[in-house]
């Protein structure tokens, strides 16, 4: 399905509009309660309060999901669409538990941006700290909210030096609060000076009425409260501390937003900063490493499996950023991997756990592809010319289990669980190229053997027994490599499915030793495939 010359030139323009990113934080830290800010300040839902009740429903009537609910945690992800400012904002939400750090890192594959959400009390927490390497290596922009300053906090300007000195990020605080934290009465808009003062509603349901104030006003009616937040602004300019979007695009400054998602103060603000600094969507390398013009043909690739969506059908949801071109519901695409035409009939967009066709989409969107069985993680599809996106890059595991049907009865059932779980990213599997049947998961979070188990046993009928492996670090080597470590008792090097090859180590230190005894093998520590492409 070839475009017309106006839906063609259309496409650079749509990018344009589109602004997609995710939210990376702590658990608690108010990812959710700002997700449903925006939503409000966006007008996409009339009144905060909507997105926990459907996230209940949603829970009733998953079953798989029940471990979720177990546990209180969030497990899957959403995709949030919605329109502000006359831009299309794309939200890609990420899990907020550390054990599914791996989904996070392949959400951040997807985004154009970040936001860090810091509680004011707790500042940069170890969680964060992960997650910011991996920005940081991707030299993703990151805008960061500092949160919760409608209760006792810690002071802001010591955060601006953690933020720096521990995740290597320079601080640029755009807003700044003026009156104390717990007594939170708005905030000093650096680029103009101004005061904008917030009144809270009820329950913070309602947008905060705000009313922006000259410094002259702001000194006659807040007296102590603004002299100290014009000193401290002082302060930052002095140091340099000033918004510079050059650098916020290279990954290295974050421009720094101070509020309260609870009573909505400082929303708007940061939503602007979404629309006003983020990049939009824009050409991204393929595997050669040379830019895909985004008004190409069509091309994508998946970045996240979602299954159980509706557990009426035990589907499974493909989330496909799209990077170039046009699509349109029904155009035939080609796989990639295999170079087989896939079906995108069922296209659909997804808004938490609500689904609806989706007929069209630009570079920037996500769209769901419902029961694409056959795709993997990181597998790209596109429309004309072949082409491919690089694989989407992840991190060394570090918990190993060998896993058995505990009925040997249903070894087929335990095999085909295993490869459509693998897909699909819950679990690495990883095999001796050389002979012992019995797979070894890898992980980088416990919950994710549980998930694995759990979902095994209630989606594929085979309950497996996982015992640990007797590994705790593994690194990406090579053939060469591998060969030496023959030699080598308490090592062992096995294959994933894409056939990158794992050498996995009794402890962090043996591995640490083999590192400086042998700086010519090939360890790295970043995996560089997920998809078999
Ligand atoms: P998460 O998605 O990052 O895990 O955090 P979430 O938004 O669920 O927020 C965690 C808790 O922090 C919630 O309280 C939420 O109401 C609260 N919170 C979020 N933003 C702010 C803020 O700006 N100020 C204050 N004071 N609290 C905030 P909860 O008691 O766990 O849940 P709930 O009963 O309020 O729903």
């Amino acid at each position: 399905m070839s475009l017309t010359i106006a839906q063609q030139f259309g496409v650079p323009v749509e990018a344009a509009r589109r602004r997609t990113f995710a939210i990376i934080s702590h658990p608690d830290a108010g990812k959710t309660t700002l997700t449903e800010k925006f939503l409000l300040y966006a007008g996409a839902v009339a009144e905060a309060g909507t997105i926990k009740a459907r996230g209940a429903r949603r829970r009733a009537t998953s079953d798989w999901m029940d471990l979720e609910q177990k546990r209180g945690i969030s497990i899957t992800s959403t995709v949030l669409q919605f329109t502000y400012r006359d831009h299309v904002v794309n939200l890609l939400d990420t899990p907020g538990h550390r054990d599914f750090s791996e989904d996070t890192y392949r959400v951040l594959a997807a985004a154009d941006a970040a936001i860090m959400v810091l509680d004011v009390a707790k500042g940069v927490e170890e969680q964060t700290l992960k997650l910011f390497e991996v920005c940081r290596a991707r030299s993703l922009p990151v805008l960061t909210f500092l949160n919760k300053y409608d209760r006792p906090g810690r002071d802001p300007l010591e955060l601006l030096d953690e933020i720096e000195r521990r995740i290597g990020l320079r601080p640029t605080p755009v807003t700044w609060p003026v009156g104390l934290p717990g007594d939170f009465r708005g905030v000093l808009d650096r680029r103009d000076g101004s005061f904008v003062r917030f009144r809270r509603t009820d329950h913070g349901a309602t947008t905060a009425p705000e009313e922006r104030l000259d410094p002259g006003r702001a000194m006659a009616e807040e007296g102590e409260a603004w002299h100290h937040a014009q000193e401290a602004a002082h302060l930052l300019d002095e140091v340099g501390l000033v918004l510079d979007v050059t650098s916020f695009r290279a990954g290295e400054s974050s421009p720094l937003f101070v509020g309260s998602a609870l009573t909505n103060f400082g929303v708007r603000q940061l939503l602007d900063a979404v629309v006003d600094l983020a990049p939009p969507a824009a050409a991204r390398p393929d595997e050669c490493g040379s830019l895909r013009p985004l008004e190409s043909p069509f091309a994508g690739f998946v970045f996240k499996i979602q299954a159980n969506m509706d557990p009426a059908h035990h589907d499974h949801v493909a989330f496909v950023r799209v990077c170039s071109g046009r699509f349109a519901r029904g155009m035939p695409l080609v796989h990639a991997p295999s170079g087989r035409p896939f079906s995108t009939k069922y296209a659909a967009s997804v808004f938490g756990s609500e689904r609806d066709t989706i007929d069209e989409a630009y570079p920037g969107d996500v769209i769901g592809l419902v029961n694409a069985g056959g795709l993997r993680i990181g597998d790209t599809l596109y429309d004309g010319d072949p082409v491919a996106f690089p694989p989407i890059a992840t991190f060394a595991p570090e918990l190993f289990a060998s896993a058995r049907p505990r009925d040997t009865g249903r070894h087929k059932q335990f095999h085909r669980g295993l490869i459509q779980l693998e897909r699909e990213g819950v679990v690495q599997v990883l095999r001796d190229p050389d002979g012992d049947p019995v797979p070894v998961l890898a992980a980088v979070g416990a919950m994710q053997f549980e998930v694995f188990a759990h979902r095994l046993a209630h989606e594929f009928g085979a309950e497996a027994d996982l015992l640990p492996a007797g590994y705790r670090a593994a690194r990406c080597t090579d053939q060469w490599t591998s060969e030496q470590l023959r030699l080598v008792r308490g090592s062992r090097v096995l294959a994933r499915a894409d056939g990158t090859l794992l050498a996995l180590f009794e402890s962090p230190y043996q591995l640490q030793r083999m590192e400086q005894d042998h700086p010519e093998w090939c360890l790295d520590p970043v995996l560089g495939a997920v998809s078999a492409s």
